[in-house]
């Protein structure tokens, strides 16, 4: 399977030389000239672990929680005291686990924040169905959230058994969401299970709408070689004609195409945590992405508490790049969101896109996976089946195998991919 992955990397990279992560830790982040900077903080803490989910995550305990909501402070101080002033940032995102769970301490966390960056574009958090209250969703919007995510998976009783989680409350939901506030509600549904029919999905996505969201995540289903969850995965075929049903049904609704996997029925609303250009990650198992390296933390909670609380930085790996793999990795990214701008490529590395990548664009044109108007490049139809299916092999390729090791080992020597 790795050898699509391989062949891929070398074609487009130019060079057999793989990504290589090492176990370095740089004291000193170079975020200050980056522009379209984002933020993410992950709260690694469910009160049920699903077997199907390959997250960093433990089982919710307040002592364990609070310990490392202080680490997480302390990480924030430490990093975002490097910059001089106030560094402007697009959006700040906390994910899982169930950032929800520590709803009581989500403003001292956004207050660290907001000493050292500027956030113009909003605050998102991702809660299990079983946290969406009155109460949680005053906290968070005291916490200066502005958009959320709930993981409802499917409303359907037979994927809830298949998953291993309560079947989401709609009426319920939509009396707590009633006139919630937030810019964004977003629900994030699994598809891709097995049995499961477009008309499953339909009923999920006008469910969603119903109960009070403007947004909607439809993920494939991946099967994590750790996650052990005995979950069949669907044959390409059929995940092929569901997702095109699905498309379709959206498309006839006046659903607007967000992103690869995202549906919105007011275009405004958005919910990313990963299309950024740069990134910092605080908190265990976060990634960060500058211009010129790659840095994942350790995914030990107790790891990650003890080196912040010893005053070093939780990396756990750095990746330096080569010019070429940046560019590989900008543009999977950028295309994530169907389209990506010639312009806005040249502006971050100083050369054309048709220079770097001509034959290929014109190889994906000719072969109907993309179309050009003016440099912006969009994914056709068949273009986002194909990424979802690329995507695949490069999650189970790359994440599966680095996430395999990282949750073995709280600092690994060297891990290539
Ligand atoms: C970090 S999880 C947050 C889930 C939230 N804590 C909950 O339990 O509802 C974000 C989303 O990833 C998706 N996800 C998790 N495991 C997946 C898998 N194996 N394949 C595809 N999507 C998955 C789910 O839709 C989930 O809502």
């Amino acid at each position: 399977m790795s050898i699509i992955t391989d062949i891929a990397r070398m074609w487009l990279t130019r060079s057999a030389k793989p990504f290589i992560f090492r176990n370095e830790n740089d004291s000193i982040l170079h975020f200050g000239e980056c522009e379209g900077l984002g933020l993410y903080i992950h709260i690694p803490f469910c009160t049920k672990i699903c077997a199907f989910c390959p997250y960093c995550k433990t089982v919710y305990s307040k002592p364990l929680c609070d310990r490392y909501i202080n680490a997480l402070i302390k990480e924030i101080h430490t990093v975002g005291g490097q910059y001089n002033g106030k560094k402007t940032v697009t959006g700040l995102y906390f994910g899982g686990g169930t950032p929800a769970l520590a709803a009581d301490r989500l403003k001292e966390i956004t207050d660290a924040v907001n000493e050292h960056f500027v956030i113009t574009e909003g605050i998102g958090a991702e809660l299990h169905p079983d946290n969406v209250s009155p109460e949680v969703l005053c906290a968070l919007r005291e916490a200066g959230v502005t958009k959320i995510s709930i993981g409802i998976q499917s409303f359907g009783m037979k994927y809830a058994g298949i998953l291993g989680r309560n079947r989401p409350d709609a009426a319920a939901l939509k009396k707590a969401l009633a006139n919630s506030g937030f810019e964004t509600v977003s629900m994030d549904f699994i598809f891709a299970l097995p049995g499961q029919t477009a008309e499953d999905l339909k009923t999920d996505i006008e469910t969603a709408f119903e109960c009070g969201a403007n947004h909607v995540a439809v993920y494939p289903f991946i099967d994590f070689t750790f996650a052990e969850s005995g979950i069949k995965t669907m044959p390409k075929k059929e995940k092929r004609a569901l997702l095109d049903r699905i498309t379709d049904f959206c498309s006839l609704k006046g659903y607007a195409r967000t992103s690869i996997w995202t549906f919105a029925s007011d275009a405004e609303a958005k919910y990313s945590s990963m299309t950024r250009d740069n990134f910092l990650g605080f908190g265990c198992s976060a990634t960060t992405l500058l211009k010129e390296q790659f840095k994942i933390n350790t995914f030990s909670v107790e790891e990650y508490c003890a080196r912040v609380e010893s005053g070093r930085l939780p990396t756990s790996l750095t990746l330096r790049f080569t010019r070429r793999q940046r560019m590989v990795y900008y543009l999977f990214w950028s295309i994530y969101s169907t389209k990506t701008d010639a312009r806005d490529f040249e502006e971050f590395f100083g050369v054309p896109l048709s220079k770097m990548y001509g034959r290929e664009l014109k190889a994906a044109k000719l072969l109907g996976f993309l179309t050009e108007e003016n440099g912006v490049y969009r994914l056709t139809p068949k273009g986002v089946f194909y990424y979802h299916y690329f995507e695949n092999f490069y999650t189970l390729a790359y994440i599966d195998k680095m996430w395999g090791i990282m949750r073995r080992q709280a600092f690994p020597e060297e891990i290539r991919l």
